[in-house]
């Protein structure tokens, strides 16, 4: 190993191999013969070695190393083309086969040795293909640049984690839909401003979240579009000179087209950016769905129990159980939207092409995907045991003169004008709760003094059921609507299965 003038031997020596100076390393630079000396890819124009603090400020390999299985996926990828187009040997080819498939080998068993000198997983990757198998490995890097090969990884990488979050969408969906069925009649008080409104049932709030998870799982699937566009071929910012086929490389990965801009393929990240957009927003829907958890197991509410294995205890008071996971769930939320802030900031303003600032795009994105899926296997296992107390519902639905509305609009059928009608129920919710009665419970002479026109059919309006039933319409709260959504998610999360398998 040559070591730079003045230099501190800081780094792990690999196995001397036969040189070739003609070898090109990473992004275009001059390569020595040891690339395990991460430092001599470059060395010649250095006068000074990093210092402990440089080096694992700009290192990334203790983080994105996660990303190993894209970044051999795509070596493979590319080595293929490099062989087809006649570019390397198909002696190169095996070599370089045969020496991912030992060092995917090492890493799944968890004896690869990450270097911190190497940088970043890309060059621990090819410095160990190199040390295995010589020549072959050095030749790996021709028409390529870590700058075309990252954006690749990553997008590998998104793609598959998109896809697993997709099928933990539909999962959460599909007990939603489950419980929806279930509690198809159960009636809650339906709020608006956290104040008692109209009467709906539990199934059809439960359907609503199924309306947000599903469109979170459209835009996913959606940015995935984008997200499945190969960088390769891009090389550092230019393009490059060797005859790639660039087509078949993506064919290979199954990445859905080439990207058409050599300077943007290797600079933006408006597909990381767009897939935490659609993250942040599956949060904030767990975070809604989170509070009402939250608000709904407080002893002032009483309408749910959670299973006791997602609460805990307090250390002090014995009587309590907690909604943690709800809690943390709604607080992650929070990390999660942190991440898009954090990474459309870090896009702002670069200038074309590469900078090192989107080095900074992985532990933003890895968190996400991480917080994510388990979110969402944590909240289709808990949503699947809630415990639901329709009597508790019942009451407070009772409780807030919920089918005032009804009774405008049994006026309005008689004749009125919806604005009298309006007025006169006001009326009449005022005396009623001056007596701390419901609507329905006022005998009907006294319901009469309010308009002629209420005859005794008025208490099937008043009722509960009778507001629920009411509402037959496409969208509505009747628990015939709510059989009729629950079959049509049924359908289609039927469907999404298929077609996935
Ligand atoms: N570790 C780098 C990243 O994550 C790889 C690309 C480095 N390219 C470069 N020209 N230094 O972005």
């Amino acid at each position: 190993m040559r070591a730079r003038p003045g230099r501190r031997e800081v780094v792990t020596p690999c196995k001397p191999m036969s040189s070739s100076p003609a070898d090109s390393l990473a992004d275009g630079q001059p390569a020595d013969n040891q690339l395990a000396n991460k430092s001599q890819a470059w060395s010649a124009l250095f006068s000074e070695p990093m210092s402990e603090l440089v080096k694992r400020y700009t290192a990334s390999v203790d983080f994105d190393k996660r990303l190993w299985a894209a970044d051999i996926q795509g070596s493979l990828a590319h080595a293929d083309m490099l062989a087809a187009q006649g570019i390397i040997g198909a002696d190169d080819l095996a070599a370089i086969q045969k020496g991912m498939a030992q060092i995917r080998e090492e890493i799944a068993s968890g004896r690869f040795e990450w270097k911190l000198d190497l940088e970043d997983v890309h060059l621990n990757i090819e410095a160990r293909l190199t040390e295995l198998v010589g020549l072959a490995g050095k030749r790996l890097h021709t028409g390529r640049s870590r700058n075309d090969q990252v954006a690749t990884d990553v997008r590998l990488w998104l793609r598959g984690e998109i896809d697993t979050l997709v099928g933990l969408l539909g999962e959460l969906q599909r007990v939603l839909v489950e419980q929806a069925e279930r509690h198809a009649d159960v009636i809650l008080p339906g709020f608006t401003h956290l104040q008692v409104a109209q009467p709906v049932a539990f199934g059809h709030h439960l359907l609503a979240y199924v309306e947000m998870f599903a469109r979170d799982a459209e835009r996913l699937v959606d940015a995935r579009k984008r997200v499945n566009r190969l960088p390769l071929g891009a090389a550092a910012l230019a393009g490059t000179s060797y005859p790639l086929d660039r087509e078949r490389v993506a064919r290979t990965l199954g990445m859905e087209g080439v990207a058409q801009n050599s300077l943007d393929a290797v600079s933006d990240r408006d597909f990381a950016i767009e897939f935490s957009a659609a993250a942040a927003l599956i949060m904030v829907h767990i975070s809604r769905l989170s509070e009402e958890l939250i608000l709904w197991m407080s002893q002032a509410f009483g309408f749910i129990a959670l299973p006791d294995r997602f609460c805990t205890g307090s250390s002090i008071m014995p009587q309590k159980k907690n909604p943690d996971v709800p809690e943390l769930a709604r607080g992650k939320s929070g990390r999660v939207v942190g991440h898009l802030m954090g990474l459309i900031t870090l896009m702002k303003g670069q200038p074309l092409a590469y900078n090192k600032d989107n080095q900074e795009d992985k532990e933003p994105l890895f968190d996400t995907v991480d917080t994510l899926s388990d979110t969402l296997r944590i909240f289709a296992e808990m949503m699947a045991g809630l415990t639901v107390k329709p009597e508790a519902m019942e009451r407070a639905a009772l409780k807030g003169y919920a089918t005032a509305t009804d009774l405008a609009d049994y006026l309005v059928k008689k004749g009125l004008a919806f604005r009298d009608a309006h007025e006169i129920v006001a009326h009449a919710v005022k005396t009623a709760q001056a007596q701390g009665i419901d609507l329905s419970a006022l005998p009907l002479d006294a319901l009469r003094q309010f308009d002629a026109r209420i005859g005794q059919d008025v208490y099937e309006v008043l009722s509960l059921q009778g507001s629920l039933n009411a509402r037959n319409i496409l969208g509505g709260t009747a628990p015939a609507q709510v059989r009729a959504q629950v079959a049509r998610h049924r359908e289609r999360l039927g469907a999404a299965v298929a077609a996935k398998g």
